[in-house]
């Protein structure tokens, strides 16, 4: 099957030299779609930057702004079976980026943020995608109300959650435990190492592929 995931941060624009981008390492993305490759799939993974290798036998599109996964994923997702959105896309951008480097003068500094393109929660209504919508929820309060939220708002088959405000998993981190958020129901997958949990993930989106296509 074609499988399309996003992964990493977006970096949103200041000026030449300056950016607004978040925490997100990438890793848990770059693990799913090692773990797709791994069971024989093809892969496309649209990254923003991280500091970490490309996945053997996934082709890889590198992009930038929330602007930029939006057009490559517009672009790619027509041929795909399966999408899986981990990416942590910016959700406000600066209004301009200023042409030179902002120089330091009045004491404090007002940036105008304007709201970025949804790519998840358009993907079945701009693109009109109807694939398997899988989509993350990176929460620090009301994980299981929030992210229940999120796959109706954004028309998922299934959400993965999961509680960014506790110590040693997300983020930066090797490890994490998610909640799985299906319509009709939610699992509880417990703490592993990205790399195994990439692997129990994979299992679930394609069982879940399977079953509602029968
Ligand atoms: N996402 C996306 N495009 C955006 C923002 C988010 O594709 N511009 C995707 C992420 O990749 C993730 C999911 O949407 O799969 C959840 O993103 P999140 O930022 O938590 O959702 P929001 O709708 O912005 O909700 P919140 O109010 O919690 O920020």
């Amino acid at each position: 099957m074609n499988i399309l995931v996003t992964a990493g941060p977006t970096r949103e624009p200041i000026d030449p030299v300056r950016f607004i981008s978040n925490r997100s390492s990438g890793k848990m993305g770059y693990e799913i779609a090692a773990a797709f490759a791994h069971a024989g799939h093809a892969v496309l993974l649209v990254s923003g930057h991280t500091a970490l290798d490309v996945p053997d036998g996934v082709d890889f599109l590198p992009v930038d702004t929330a602007a930029s996964m939006h057009e490559a994923v517009a672009h790619h997702i027509g041929r795909m079976q399966i999408a899986v959105f981990t990416a942590a896309v910016a959700d406000y951008t600066p209004l301009a980026v200023a042409p030179e480097k902002l120089k330091k003068s009045a004491d404090t500094l007002t940036l105008e943020l304007v709201k970025t393109p949804d790519i998840l929660g358009t993907a079945r209504s701009s693109f009109g995608f109807d694939g398997t919508l899988v989509g993350f929820a990176a929460e620090t309060e009301n994980l299981e109300a929030n992210a229940r939220a999120k796959l109706t708002r954004k028309g998922c088959d299934l959400v993965i959650a999961n509680d960014v405000s506790k110590p040693g998993i997300g983020f930066d981190s090797n490890h994490n435990e998610v909640m799985l958020v299906y319509p009709e129901r939610t699992e509880f997958l417990p703490l592993a190492s990205k790399h195994d949990l990439a692997h129990q993930l994979v299992q679930a989106i394609l069982e879940l592929h399977l079953s509602t296509r029968m």
